[in-house]
């Protein structure tokens, strides 16, 4: 399946595995990208010196394209303290046991460290850089300087003709039904006015979890596809069984959109504490500030299997994920089930 981003990304299939925050580690990206797809790093969760190490691991593993996510709001690299001040008081409250669970978004709490991750990364130069909720045109300038593409995600045209001005290679539209971080914007209404709206090549996300999603993502437009939730369900995820059983068991309306781990909208498998948090909406703090309010929840879900309170991103794509697979299976099945449906319509075409 050629298309403008596999000519682009230099990878065989237009199947791109999503930057998650600790699920997303060596392990699935390699699998990923020696596939002939491209897998993502999920940067977020590494200091910047475990950052480097996790990238020159991935560069000894594979030779294929591969791509690393920051998330670079200008809350997290500006350095004033008002800002960080709740979040700085929580890590000094934690206990050392609590630091080490909250080993995953100590890069998120602590001062200074997204810009470390920014440092290393120009350093390392992975062959592509996935850039979310900020695109500054100074970081894309230094990184096309290094050889390094950049796509962005983004739930809004708005946010993706910024990108663009800025100087973005290419455009992952992420609709609501997507897990994690997500607008407020559907899939099928989302990736054709991005498509419109930019002259760049446009990869889908949001509900994808299998080749008819897959065809369906073509079909609107774009020109490859994101994946997270069906990822989540990999051998190579980082992740408790009991997180992974719940993807593959869930189904769509178990998903819940909430403020209550982050402060921004997150996609997550509703449990008791974001139904508690329903009746206290008007009480959830600001991104990243409600982390500090969360404490080591973020991590107790895919850590400890805790389906009862902890964090457990996931889309309304797990209606579809029946099966915990190898990655490079994922991928071959969604192309070979995708490459199937479209021969079909063709024939009745
Ligand atoms: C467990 C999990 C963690 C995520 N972490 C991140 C992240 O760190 N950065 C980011 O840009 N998106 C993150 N996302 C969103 C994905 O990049 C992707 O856009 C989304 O998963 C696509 O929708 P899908 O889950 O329906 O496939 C995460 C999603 C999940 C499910």
């Amino acid at each position: 399946m050629k298309t403008r981003l596999t000519d682009l990304l230099g990878i065989r299939h237009p199947v791109l595995s999503a930057g998650m925050a600790r699920v997303s580690q060596a392990d699935l990206v390699v699998a990923v990208s020696n596939a002939g797809g491209m897998g993502c790093l999920g940067g977020v969760s590494f200091l910047p010196e475990a950052l480097r190490a996790e990238i020159r691991d991935i560069k000894a593993r594979t030779s294929n394209p591969f791509a690393v996510n920051l998330l670079l709001p200008e809350v997290l690299t500006s350095d004033d303290d008002a800002s960080w001040a709740p979040v700085s008081e929580l890590w000094e409250r934690l206990s050392p046991d609590d630091r080490t669970k909250l080993k995953g978004v100590e890069a998120l709490l602590t001062k200074g460290a997204v810009q470390g991750q920014v440092d290393v990364v120009l350093d390392e130069a992975p062959p592509v850089v996935i850039l979310t909720f900020a695109t500054p045109r100074e970081f894309i300038d230094q990184c096309h300087t290094r050889g390094i593409l950049v796509g962005a995600l983004c739930g809004s045209i708005g946010r993706a003709r910024t990108a663009v001005e800025n100087g973005a290679d290419f455009i992952i539209g992420q609709g609501t039904e997507g897990g994690g971080h997500t607008g407020h914007v559907g899939t099928m209404a989302l990736i054709p006015g991005l498509v419109d709206a930019v002259d760049v090549p446009v990869a889908a996300a949001g509900g994808i979890s299998d080749g008819r999603g897959f065809a369906a993502a073509l079909a609107l437009g774009a020109e490859a596809v994101w994946v997270g939730t069906r990822f989540i369900a990999s051998d190579e995820a980082y992740g408790h069984e009991s997180f992974k059983r719940r993807v593959v068991e869930g189904q769509s309306k178990d998903t819940v959109l909430t403020k209550s781990y982050t402060g921004k909208p997150l996609r997550a498998l509703r449990n008791e504490w974001t139904s508690r948090w329903e009746e206290l909406s008007g009480e959830i703090a600001n991104f990243p500030a409600q982390y500090a309010v969360a404490g080591t929840l973020v991590e107790t879900g895919y850590q400890d299997g805790d389906l009862a309170t902890g964090m457990m991103p996931a889309g309304q794509g797990i209606q579809t994920v029946t099966e915990i697979l190898p990655a490079a299976k994922i991928v071959e099945n969604m192309v070979t089930e995708a490459e199937n449906i479209l021969h079909r319509l063709n024939q009745r075409a």
